[in-house]
């Protein structure tokens, strides 16, 4: 199979773990007989740096034109990056949200999984990470906060900013129709996640969830207002299969949800349409502090190659192979320092790369 992929290195550690991505769908290449076609366009500080703007049209064509996405991280320090000295639309963050816009990619699956093997990493108490915890966060990712009108205006010498949380129900409809389906291909239970005690929008989201739900008499549907989801995450974080929710709450919760897992470098996502094309990119940040020192893991974005490779591609096979090579990795012993601990022996980030692409 020929596969058509868009690599976005980005800024900070982007570059690093796109690049041993690369090197471990490669070696699937090799051993499944494809060809990777990577072309490479800039988006957030690196596009600013040449372009002026963190996206610009053309970068958005050349995404458009291939079969899936593969990022890397967007943004620097906003307290010393000039970065952030430009208006708000021209940050790097900016290409990020107008990518995701222009290719309508309104489902984001965020993964967070407690790898049996990084049990030791998970902060929750022994009781409570015992029993494990695999939830799939689908975040509502092309509407809400994110995209309503927004301004600051100066009323009465007072300065004001204003943002405006909108959902209309067909964005409310197609969101909860991926979530009930991939609920049912896992445990069959869906929370949805609202502030419907205040919100008009959570009370829309939860009628149309509901509506859904009819269709899906097979999966469990349970509704959860979104400051107790935060406690239950780390109550009993056990009790969740399907996280459904809105694109803020969504942002918050799977960050929270990642940090339960103990190793935010460990997770991958997904940003679907409605076709077979996605973005795929670790849930963690660039992390400019490290870059550059290979030190950075690049596991989050390798299992998101991963997950490119079974929703893009259908490729079941290969997909489970990389994610099967990660966790022999893991079983050996290697460890980069974000995941490190005692007894196991440390790697920067080239050598991770190496080691899961020599297991596949
Ligand atoms: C994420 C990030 C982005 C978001 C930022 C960089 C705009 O936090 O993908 O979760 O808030 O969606
Ligand atoms: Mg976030």
């Amino acid at each position: 199979m020929e596969l058509k992929i868009t690599c976005i290195p980005g800024d900070g550690i982007g570059p690093e773990i796109v690049a041993e991505a690369k090197k471990v769908l490669d070696a699937v290449a090799r051993k499944y007989g494809h060809t990777m076609n990577y072309t490479d366009i800039l988006m957030g500080g690196a596009s600013i740096d040449v372009h002026g703007v963190p996206l610009t049209e053309e970068a958005i064509e050349t995404a458009r034109n291939a079969d899936a996405v593969l990022m890397g991280s967007i943004g620097g320090d906003t307290s010393t990056s000039p970065w952030y000295q430009l208006p708000p639309n021209l940050r790097p963050e900016a290409g990020l949200l107008a990518i995701r816009k222009a290719l309508n990619l309104f489902a984001n699956l965020r993964p967070a999984v407690l790898y049996e093997e990084l049990a030791d990493a998970c902060p929750l108490r022994k009781e409570i990470s015992e029993a494990g915890f695999d939830i799939l966060i689908m975040r509502e990712l092309t509407g809400g906060l994110y995209f309503g009108e927004r301004k600051t205006i100066e009323e009465n010498g007072v300065v004001k900013a204003i943002d405006t949380l909108t959902y209309d129900e067909n964005e409310i409809r197609r969101i909860a129709v991926k979530g009930f389906e991939i609920a049912k291909k896992r445990k069959r239970k869906v929370t949805s996640v609202d502030k419907a005690n205040v919100l008009d929008s959570s009370r829309l989201w939860r009628r149309v969830v509901e509506e859904v739900a009819k269709d899906y008499p097979e999966v469990t549907l349970e509704h959860m207002l979104v400051d107790n989801c935060a406690m239950q995450l780390v109550k009993d974080p056990a009790q969740f299969d399907v996280i459904l929710t809105e694109n803020m709450f969504g942002d918050i919760l799977s960050d929270e949800a990642s940090m339960v897992t103990g190793s935010i470098g460990m997770l991958a996502s997904a940003s679907l349409n409605d076709t077979r094309f996605g973005l795929y990119e670790p849930s963690h940040g660039s992390a400019p502090d490290i870059a550059g020192k290979d030190i950075a893991n690049p596991i989050a974005t390798i299992l998101s190659a991963a997950m490119m490779l079974r929703y893009s591609f259908d490729l079941d096979q290969e997909a489970d192979a990389v994610e099967t090579a990660v966790k022999r990795v893991l079983q050996e012993g290697y460890r980069t320092g974000d995941i490190m601990s005692q007894g196991c022996v440390q790697t920067g980030c080239r050598e991770m790369g190496d080691l899961v692409a020599q297991r596949i």
